[in-house]
């Protein structure tokens, strides 16, 4: 537990246990690692539950930035303020808060735009560090541990930019409603704002995971009528109807004759997908989702829709070939190729309105939690997603009840 030195004022450093990657794909280790106080318009924030989403997994055992170790993980995440850094007014000590691994500035040019998540200050920190001053707040031994996506929640404190966490109130369940933080979220919002699927349209949406069964349930809200989920787990096909999904396709385990193909394997089996989509949907879908993280199927997911109006979103974040390849045909008939973060939510503007839907019952989030664990038994976290056997594991920081 955590050692905290009450008497100082501003607040101290803070030794507490933190799951730290010591390199890429290394099972993470229990460290005692200490926090830094928060900095100007920083808070420290006690970690209550952290879920583990697939950008997390994906971004741990990515060799692309090895020195980017050793390195705590995690920004799906509730937790309640301990303590506030200069400026940092919104927030008092004892807040219950989500962090966000984009925050809102609410002053540079997009945030004031009211079109764009993408802020300027705050967006998508890749180098490790916090966005404000480049440093770590986390070390081991005197050496500096990396941060992921400036919130870093595989750690019983940590500290975040003021701007990239949202209150949310006392009562709504911390160990649910971190999935909002990121996956359930992000999928809600590609379908509503992104997409703005509209009523009795169709949908295909590749990859029914977390964010793939939120898009789904997006559309069932909006009133799509075809909601086809494409997913190479047979398993996806009970969890998608629990989420709206009408049509279920594994590509892995088709039997339709390829009518003409002369590539490879993989294309050989997403292109009877389509023929059975095309066919569905007299056509191509209204709109279609990329929730998986391969840039080959951003390309299979342009070709499922509709020329005319087809529109497809890129959600997945791809471990390898960031590049995506489509004919120039695809655009020219009309279809569009958009991508968002976060599902394109200002955190502090739309989060705690999507809270709210929870609390109310509107939007189901319980559903995709498929594990609870210990904080002490992160790692069987991380290989249930590597096996593709769990939606989302809910780490809890304090012991859970036997
Ligand atoms: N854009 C964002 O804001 C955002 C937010 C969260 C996650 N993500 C990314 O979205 C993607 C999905 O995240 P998740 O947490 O739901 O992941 P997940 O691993 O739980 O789900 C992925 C699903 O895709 C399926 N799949 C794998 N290969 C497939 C293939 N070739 N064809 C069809 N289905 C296939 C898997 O069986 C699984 O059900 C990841 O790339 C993640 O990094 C993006
Ligand atoms: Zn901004
Ligand atoms: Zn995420």
């Amino acid at each position: 537990m955590a050692a905290v030195d009450a008497s100082s004022s501003p607040p101290a450093a803070i030794t507490c246990r933190a799951a730290v990657a010591w390199g890429p794909g290394q099972p993470l280790v229990m460290e005692q690692v200490e926090v830094a106080p928060p900095g100007p318009m920083e808070i420290r924030v006690k970690v209550v539950c952290t879920s583990v989403c697939r950008s997390d997994v994906s971004a741990w055992q990515s060799k692309a930035q090895p020195d980017l170790f050793p390195r705590i993980f995690g920004h799906e995440a509730s937790g309640v303020v301990e303590s506030v850094g200069e400026g940092a007014t919104e927030f008092q000590v004892g807040d219950h808060v989500l962090t966000v691994f984009i925050g809102e500035c609410k002053s540079c040019k997009h945030c004031i735009s009211g079109k764009s998540n993408m802020c300027q200050k705050l967006g998508l920190e890749r180098r490790g560090v916090m966005h404000s001053d480049q440093k770590t707040r986390f070390s081991v031994k005197g050496k500096p541990v990396y941060h992921y996506c400036a919130v870093s929640s595989f750690s019983e404190y940590t500290v975040v930019h003021s701007g990239c966490a949202v209150k949310v109130g006392p009562t709504v369940p911390m160990d649910r409603v971190c999935l909002l933080s990121c996956g359930v979220s992000a999928g809600l919002g590609a379908a509503w704002n992104v997409a703005n699927v509209s009523k009795g349209s169709s949908v295909a949406i590749f990859g029914l995971g977390t964010v793939g069964l939120s898009v789904a349930q997006g559309a069932k809200l909006r009133g799509v009528s075809k909601i086809i989920g494409i997913d190479t787990n047979p398993e996806k096909q009970e969890k998608g109807k629990a989420f709206g999904v009408t049509d279920f396709i594994n590509p892995d385990e088709l039997n339709e004759p390829v009518q003409q193909c002369d590539k490879n394997d993989v294309y050989r089996m997403f292109f009877s997908c389509l023929q059975i989509i095309k066919r569905i949907t007299d056509g191509g879908a209204d709109y279609s989702f990329e929730c998986v993280g391969d840039t080959g199927v951003v390309s299979t997911a342009l070709q499922s829709c509709s020329d005319g109006w087809g529109v497809t979103v890129t959600l997945g974040v791809p471990k390898a070939k960031p590049e995506v390849s489509a004919h120039y045909a695809f655009l020219l008939s009309g279809r569009t190729l958009k991508g968002s973060l976060f599902g394109g939510w200002r955190p502090k503007s739309d989060l705690p309105s999507l809270v709210d839907k929870y609390a109310d019952k509107e939007i189901q989030v319980d559903g995709l939690v498929t594990h609870d664990i210990q904080f002490n038994d992160i790692n069987k976290a991380l290989d249930l997603m590597l096996e593709n056997k769990c939606l989302r594991c809910v780490i809890h920081m304090t012991l859970l009840d036997n």
